[in-house]
């Protein structure tokens, strides 16, 4: 039994999301003590810029005719969803970047998402049960200023969700900029609060994931 956990903390000593996915991670070995965990950290390891273009045009010649730059990024993307169709339960931590996606996910996603298992004609994801954890440094909640600037939280949804079919959670942590920003230190009490939440919120998933997954093989 397996869980794989893909991290995308750039700065992952003091990361928010990390520690997020921890709480899941250990209800999750609670519930499974045997189960081990296989790990990919996509920011300390990125996958190459130039994958995923070789990749796609790999599949456009055919396979004696590969360059040793094709034959390397198909051989990582079958590395990649050999991972992630094996593992039993799904862990994801990615932090806002820039109003969106962490560049180092997309990277890994785009070229995951090449290899017929995990791509547009696959299935082999679809029921899995997940959670993506995601932190935001500001809050871009209903009614705030930046509401709608958040590009990261609905594709990742839209991707693990509808595009694979995961039985996907989602637990969000905004604010974690509050008592680093100084410019945010008026929201101490709230940003304490969706913290707590969160935290909550990443115990509860990763028991409901521990529960999917028993479900499943019963
Ligand atoms: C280079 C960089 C860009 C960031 N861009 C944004 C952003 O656009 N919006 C935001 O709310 N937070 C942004 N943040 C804050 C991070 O989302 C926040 O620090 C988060 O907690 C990082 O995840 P981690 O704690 O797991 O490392 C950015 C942080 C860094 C380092």
């Amino acid at each position: 039994m397996s869980l794989f956990r893909l991290d995308a903390s750039i700065f992952p000593s003091r990361s928010a999301s990390r520690e997020l996915a921890d709480l899941v991670e250990s209800e999750w070995l609670s519930a499974h003590p045997q189960s081990t965990v296989v790990r990919r950290d996509v920011s300390a390891d990125p996958v190459p810029a130039t994958a995923w273009t070789d990749a796609v045009s790999a599949s456009m010649v055919p396979e004696a005719e590969r360059t040793p730059g094709q034959r390397e990024a198909v051989a990582l993307a079958t590395t990649f969803a050999d991972e992630l169709t094996a593992a039993d339960a799904l862990l994801f931590a990615v932090p806002l970047y820039n109003y969106g996606v962490s560049q180092h996910f997309k990277t890994w996603f785009d070229l995951t998402y090449t290899d017929p298992r995990t791509g547009p004609e696959g299935s082999a994801l679809r029921g899995k049960p997940a959670t993506l954890v995601t932190v935001l440094g500001g809050n871009y909640a209903p009614g705030t200023p930046k509401e709608g600037w958040d590009h990261s939280t609905g594709w990742l949804q839209r991707v693990l969700g509808d595009v694979w079919g995961l039985d996907l959670r989602v637990v969000q942590r905004p604010f974690t900029l509050v008592g680093v920003n100084p410019a945010l230190d008026a929201f101490a009490d709230t940003a304490a609060e969706l913290k707590t939440d969160a935290e909550h919120s990443a115990r509860r998933s990763g028991r409901e994931i521990a529960d999917a997954h028993r479900a499943r093989v019963a």
